[in-house]
């Protein structure tokens, strides 16, 4: 098999380490300087639970209501990223929507097992309007499991004028995520990766908050 072009490995050792293509060098990041080389995230399934109905709260904090003074429950999450196209730009404007459980495992969906404890201070869905550099920011809290699935983040982006794409993040290192059939159905352990993100402690935070970046390729072609 050709060896990927030195360009696109620098780019996806980055991705892979969690950093985000913030990190990679000034002449990498100049948009187009690696033309067409970069692949596309996986997509991954929206499964069932897309919130039923839409709360009517949907900015990207998703654990303060605005009639609320109390926080949702759980480890406070930032998760961050940018929407790029394959050739590294940045895909502005396009809507970004997240949807997951609350501490207790329950979705926004009358079918989320354990309705009775569903945390009424979690949005359990938002939504972003990525900027001119593709970047976009929820905060949210750190998924748990459910029965049959490892803790992830679905993930649906709509760039202006185009169908929506969904796919769903893991956290690296979760024990589950070895045995969950979704995240397993990416056969190859190189895409994989590209799904699985770190949370890391958020330094300096005494509420042992977490930060996440995810960062998606799109092939706007397809
Ligand atoms: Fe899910």
């Amino acid at each position: 098999m050709p060896r990927a072009p030195i360009e696109r490995r620098e780019v996806l050792r980055h991705l892979a380490s969690g950093l985000g293509l913030i990190a990679l060098p000034a002449w990498l990041r100049v948009p187009g300087a690696y033309a067409d080389r970069l692949d596309p995230t996986p997509r991954q399934t929206a499964g069932p639970f897309y919130p039923d109905p839409l709360p009517l709260e949907q900015d990207n904090d998703l654990i303060i209501l605005s009639d609320s003074l109390t926080p949702a429950s759980g480890i406070i999450t930032h998760l961050r990223g940018r929407i790029l196209s394959l050739s590294g730009e940045p895909v502005r404007n396009a809507l970004v929507e997240i949807w997951q459980v609350d501490a207790n495992g329950v979705y926004l969906h009358p079918r989320s097992g354990g309705a009775a404890r569903r945390d009424p201070h979690f949005q359990g869905y938002g939504r972003f309007e990525t900027s001119s550099s593709g970047d976009y920011y929820f905060r949210t809290v750190r998924p748990v499991p459910y029965p049959g699935r490892t803790p992830h983040i679905h993930l649906a982006v709509t760039p202006p004028g185009r169908q929506r794409w969904t796919t769903q993040c893991y956290i690296r290192g979760e024990p589950g995520n070895a045995r969950d059939a979704v995240l397993n159905s990416i056969r190859d352990r190189q895409l994989r990766e590209r799904v699985l993100v770190d949370f890391r402690p958020r330094p300096d935070s005494s509420l042992g908050e977490l930060d996440a970046r995810f960062d998606i390729i799109l092939n706007l072609r397809a």
